[in-house]
């Protein structure tokens, strides 16, 4: 089926986002204290061999040339996040005035280039000083503290930003917990622990949310969801029904709460089956009712497919598998919940090297869908390609394969806008290359290809990709011509 784009209504945000760990390095200066991502990239260093979160693509030094570049490509929007432990080093308390003029700085000099900033919160790097101190997201004195953080924070930055989003992929931290959250050996057993975290989270998206509605005039706010919509491997009723309880609990169960203010009712009762559900205090759910989201940023790269699976005992309870190689195939399981679904690979989309399915129509399923649902603006604050990019002896990168991806995803985005849909922005990931959650800086993402490997942090020169001129062009013209 052939569709082409017409142009973008005026005003789109054509963007590009980042995270601050995975971009920023100097995680070690002018102030800044370890967060949770620089201890567990530096195990992730010794026991798999992926950098580590001190250097990443050296942001910190180097924004105001990035900033340069992004406005060279015409960007209109930059999405990023602020690192708690770089604005309070030890979480709670004392200021780090270096931290926060370096937010200014960068923020100054996207509006100096006419880039709105979309701000993130929180992107998995909790101050490690409130890990060693009550263990992090476990226990509930951080939802206290992260409010006093976002207060701080929203304060400072409500004259020059106007879209917040409040906390990173609540979802994925749920699926891959010990990678996005630092967990103490003696609690990795506790699953119920994932969903606890996740309540804690869903107060303090809801605190942040209050907190812009009161402090930023006409600002907008509202979560980031990791959403992959899922797939019934068969026309079987089994397998359509093991979809629907997937979508349920991965992704219902959040959108829920953003929108509704409450737990998606079939998940709950199979989290409370097997003991997992999280345990409410009084007034919990009327603070996150109370906390409205205005709108929904949506991170998608890839839909995935579900089947049924029989509760008889043969199965095994788990969560989802990796693949740390980039050798298609290599990913080592897929979530399990017996009597309710099970993961499992769609036999009839391609995938990265990653096992990432490749499926831009899944975009315009999933917008339509979230938009049919709870009918709040959309943006895109993450989409793209991992992939082994070569820098070639010229300085050139040759990145055709990331073209046809983000080519036919916007396509799909604006087919779902040519349904009704409203979307605010699109910002794939990643502006720059920059250190991935789960494979190292080998895995790269950007427009932007930062010269540096794994061992190697070098001078973290930069270089345009081919797809840097592509997006340079698809910005120009507003979108207009692109094929799904
Ligand atoms: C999203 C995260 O889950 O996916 C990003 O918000 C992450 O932080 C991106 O980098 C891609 O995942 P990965 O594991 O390839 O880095």
């Amino acid at each position: 089926m052939s569709y082409t784009t017409t142009a973008f209504p005026d005003g789109f945000l054509w963007g590009a986002s980042t995270s601050a760990y995975q971009v920023e390095g100097a995680a070690y200066e002018d102030g800044k204290k370890a967060s949770q991502q620089d201890i567990i990239n530096q195990n992730n260093y010794r026991e798999r061999g992926f950098a580590t979160a001190e250097v990443t693509s050296d942001h910190y030094h180097h924004f105001r040339e990035d900033v340069a570049l992004m406005a060279e490509m015409g960007l209109k929007a930059y999405r990023f996040s602020i690192a708690w432990s770089r604005v309070i080093p030890d979480g709670t308390g004392a200021v780090n005035p270096a931290g926060l003029k370096f937010y200014h700085d960068l923020i100054d000099e996207l509006l100096a280039h006419d880039i709105e900033p979309i701000v993130t919160l929180y992107h998995y790097d909790l101050p490690w000083a409130l890990v060693e101190r009550y263990g992090g997201w476990i226990s509930r004195q951080v939802v206290d503290d992260f409010e006093a953080y976002a207060r701080l924070i929203i304060t400072e930055f409500r004259d020059q930003v106007k879209y917040w989003t409040t906390i990173n992929e609540q979802s994925i931290i749920v699926q891959y917990w010990t990678q996005k959250c630092y967990i103490p050996e003696e609690y990795r057993g506790d699953n119920q622990l994932r969903y606890q975290i996740n309540h804690h989270m869903n107060l303090a998206h809801a605190i942040a949310c209050n907190l812009v509605h009161e402090l930023v005039p006409g600002g907008m706010v509202g979560s980031v969801i990791g959403y992959s919509p899922i797939y019934p491997l068969t026309a079987r009723a089994e397998d359509v029904m093991a979809a629907q309880n997937a979508h349920d609990l991965r992704n219902g169960y959040y959108l829920d709460i953003y929108f509704k203010g409450k737990y998606t009712d079939s998940a709950m009762a199979y989290l409370e089956r097997h003991g997992l559900a999280p345990k409410i205090e009084p007034g919990d759910m009327e603070l996150i009712a109370s906390g409205t989201s205005d709108m929904l940023g949506i991170n998608y790269y890839a839909s995935e497919c579900a089947k049924a699976c029989p509760d008889d005992g043969t199965r095994e309870m788990r969560w989802n598998g990796v693949n740390l190689t980039g050798k298609k195939g290599d990913i080592s399981g897929f979530e399990t919940h017996p009597g309710f679904y099970e993961m499992c690979k769609n036999p009839l989309l391609d995938t990265n090297d990653w096992d990432w399915a490749i499926d831009p129509v899944g975009l315009e399923y999933l917008l339509r869908d979230i938009w049919m649902r709870y009918g709040k603006p959309l943006m895109v604050c993450e989409n793209g390609l991992g992939a082994f990019d070569t820098l070639e002896a010229d300085g050139t990168v040759h990145d055709p394969y990331r073209i046809d991806y983000l080519e036919r995803h916007i396509a799909a985005m604006k087919r779902a806008m040519d349904y009704g849909v409203q979307m605010l922005a699109y910002c794939p990931w990643s502006a720059l290359d920059l250190l991935s959650t789960s494979n190292g800086v080998k895995k790269r993402y950007g427009f932007i290809y930062v010269d540096r490997t794994d061992d190697d942090p070098r001078a973290c020169r930069r270089y345009r990709k081919d797809s840097f001129a592509w997006y340079r062009d698809v910005i120009a013209r507003n979108g207009a011509g692109l094929t799904l």
